[in-house]
């Protein structure tokens, strides 16, 4: 058996989707499970030539042979699920815990209502503070409780833990970052949620003990979204002189963009009980390294800066994303 969980070591959009997406193509695993806060996080997939934010569906769905599902820490909003399973043609695999919470429409229009949430916050405006906030008050509905998500309601609990019985593979997907842990973070500047690895493992009903690894995803140039500290934010004249431009998937919003930070990677790996880390976008470190596959083809300025990441996190860095392509990832995980 193992079972794997990937987080996000800085503030979210580390790239995670895309490790996901390798690793199950290499260790085929018979589940990819999501936890998470909800839908305010989002990965881009290209259908055909238009792209999509997807919010709902675990990022790994492009591994065709797991079933997807979403734990029951997770809030679910009914209109995007559906749309999204529809969209990217996983009906017959995606299943929801029946007691996750639910995203109504009010919850939504509270979220964009609210001074405090959209304005001093920044929140993505998608409704996941108050549906959190109404199911600590123990007042909102849950999954099972929705008839239009009747076909998919399964207990996520149950079928992981099971899978591991026998021995399958199993990937817990993260979202969001440890920056905007609602417990570790940058308070009040998070989300709605903690976002560590102990929480996805929980979100999941996956006792800690049943943890194989922790791969935590940290991005070489950090980005922010929405307002708070970010200790290594650079100028915008500089990331623009450094060619980088993001913008938020689920908001649009353009994204803060930092520097490296080891003090807040040390203590990310700390809590999030890292085992090994990802680091994405060496490419923007050394254009030289754009699409490696190979460890001995990155640059010696590539190389030094992953070897001053492992010294910050104190564990391997195992997998490192060259270019946005699936294919551009060196993966050193059993070669060490
Ligand atoms: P909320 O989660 O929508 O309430 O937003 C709270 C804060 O978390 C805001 O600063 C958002 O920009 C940030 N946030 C929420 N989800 C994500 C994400 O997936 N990536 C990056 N930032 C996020
Ligand atoms: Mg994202």
């Amino acid at each position: 058996m193992s079972c794997t969980i990937i987080v996000g070591g800085f503030f979210g959009d580390e790239g995670k989707g895309k490790i996901v997406a390798h690793i199950a193509h290499q260790d085929r695993p018979s589940i990819i499970s999501r936890g998470g806060v909800g839908p305010n996080a989002g990965h881009t997939v290209c259908i055909g030539d238009k792209e999509y934010g997807v919010r709902m569906v675990p990022s790994g769905f492009v591994y065709p042979e797991a079933a997807l599902m979403i734990g029951s820490g997770v809030l679910v909003d009914p209109r995007v699920f559906l749309r999204e399973v529809d969209l990217l043609g996983v009906r017959d695999r995606t299943f929801v815990d029946g007691r996750c919470g639910v995203i109504e429409e009010e919850h939504i229009a509270r979220d964009r209502a609210s001074e405090h949430l959209r304005d001093k916050i920044g929140s993505t405006g998608t409704g996941c503070g108050p549906a959190n906030s109404d199911r600590v008050l123990r007042t909102s509905r849950q999954a099972k409780d929705v008839p239009e998500l009747a076909d998919y309601i399964t207990d996520v609990a149950e079928d992981v833990n099971c899978a591991l019985d026998e021995d399958k593979v199993v990937l817990l997907e993260g979202t969001q970052g440890f920056g905007i842990s609602l417990y570790f973070g940058t308070y009040p500047y998070v989300t709605s949620k903690d976002t560590s690895a102990s929480q996805i493992a929980a979100d999941n009903g996956v006792g800690p003990t049943r943890i194989d690894d922790v791969i935590v995803v940290f991005k070489a140039y950090p980005t922010r979204v929405g307002e708070g500290p970010f200790a290594t934010e650079m100028p915008v004249e500089r990331s623009h002189e450094l060619g980088i431009e993001e913008f938020g998937t689920v908001t649009r919003r353009q994204r803060r963009i930092g520097t490296w930070d080891g003090k807040m990677a040390r203590y990310s790996a700390m809590i999030n009980g890292c085992t090994q880390a990802a680091i994405t976008g060496i490419d923007r470190i050394d254009p030289a390294c754009f699409g490696a596959t190979d460890y001995d083809r990155l640059t010696v300025k590539a190389k030094d800066f992953i070897a001053q990441a492992e010294k910050d996190i104190g564990k391997p860095v195992t997998l490192i994303s060259t270019g946005p392509e699936m294919s551009q990832i060196i993966d050193l995980r059993g070669k060490l």
